[in-house]
């Protein structure tokens, strides 16, 4: 079991060795689903259609163009605590307007750099995983929220039906870090994948952290046969 800060360097070292190769893996491994989850997970933003929003774990920035493409007058905060992954976002962003719209900042989901209820709405895709301290990460969450504003946590779950469960089981431990690690070079930040979903909690036990946290009216939306799921909170 690792320490919390041991954990942060390693997922930051991870991170940073293929986020030249991230965009393309997730959209090869997913076969582009991921466009849907994240298109899906905005849509629950639509009520919020000005106001800024924080994207936290924002990576390459795939969820802040999604934020940004829906409501055209969006400005969204993305911070992350790995620069490789966000200067990578940075170099692919599409030469529109959104870039303006998009402020990368690096630092840390467990001090999260920002002033408290401030924003909106708080996203975090395929993020909260990897805090090394995941409650402290969702007081954090809750503190820059505005009054009312709403938390979406997309985040892999385990699905549970009798006949997706072994083959997404297999495809996330045999297959997955075999061609990720081909096309990255990292094999084990694959493994990594497959190790983090395997350990990560019950949905329930998210939902009760996110309670305690200050958020209420908390829900769980399943996608795809619950390999994913999308978790909404309100300040
Ligand atoms: C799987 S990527 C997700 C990127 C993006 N949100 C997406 O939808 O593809 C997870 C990101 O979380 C970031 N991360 C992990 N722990 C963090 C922390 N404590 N503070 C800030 N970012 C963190 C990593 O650097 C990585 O870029």
């Amino acid at each position: 079991m690792q320490q919390p800060e041991e954990k942060k360097k390693f997922v930051q070292e991870k991170f940073s060795s293929i986020s030249g190769k991230y965009d393309l893996l997730n959209s090869l491994l997913s076969m582009q689903i991921d466009r849907y989850w994240r298109w899906k997970t905005t849509r629950l933003l639509q009520e919020f259609s000005t106001g800024p929003v924080l994207d936290l774990c924002a990576g390459t920035l795939p969820l802040s163009l999604e934020l940004t493409r829906q409501v055209k007058k969006r400005r969204v905060l993305a911070v992350d605590f790995c620069e490789d992954m966000l200067r990578a976002g940075v170099n692919a962003l599409p030469r529109d307007e959104r870039r303006e719209r998009i402020f990368p900042v690096c630092g840390d989901g467990e001090v999260i750099p920002a002033p408290g209820n401030t924003f909106w709405g708080c996203t975090v895709a395929f993020g909260v995983r990897n805090l090394a301290r995941t409650q402290q990460g969702l007081c954090e969450m809750h503190r820059i929220l505005k009054p009312s504003g709403k938390l979406l946590i997309l985040e892999f779950s385990r699905p549970t039906n009798i006949v997706i469960k072994p083959l997404y089981s297999f495809y996330l431990n045999k297959v997955l870090p075999g061609v990720a690690g081909l096309v990255s070079g990292d094999k084990e930040a694959y493994e990594y994948l497959a190790s983090s979903i395997a350990a990560f909690y019950e949905p329930e036990e998210l939902l009760s952290m996110m309670r305690e946290a200050g958020f209420s009216a908390v829900e769980r939306r399943p996608l795809t046969f619950g390999i994913v799921s999308i978790y909404i909170g309100i300040k």
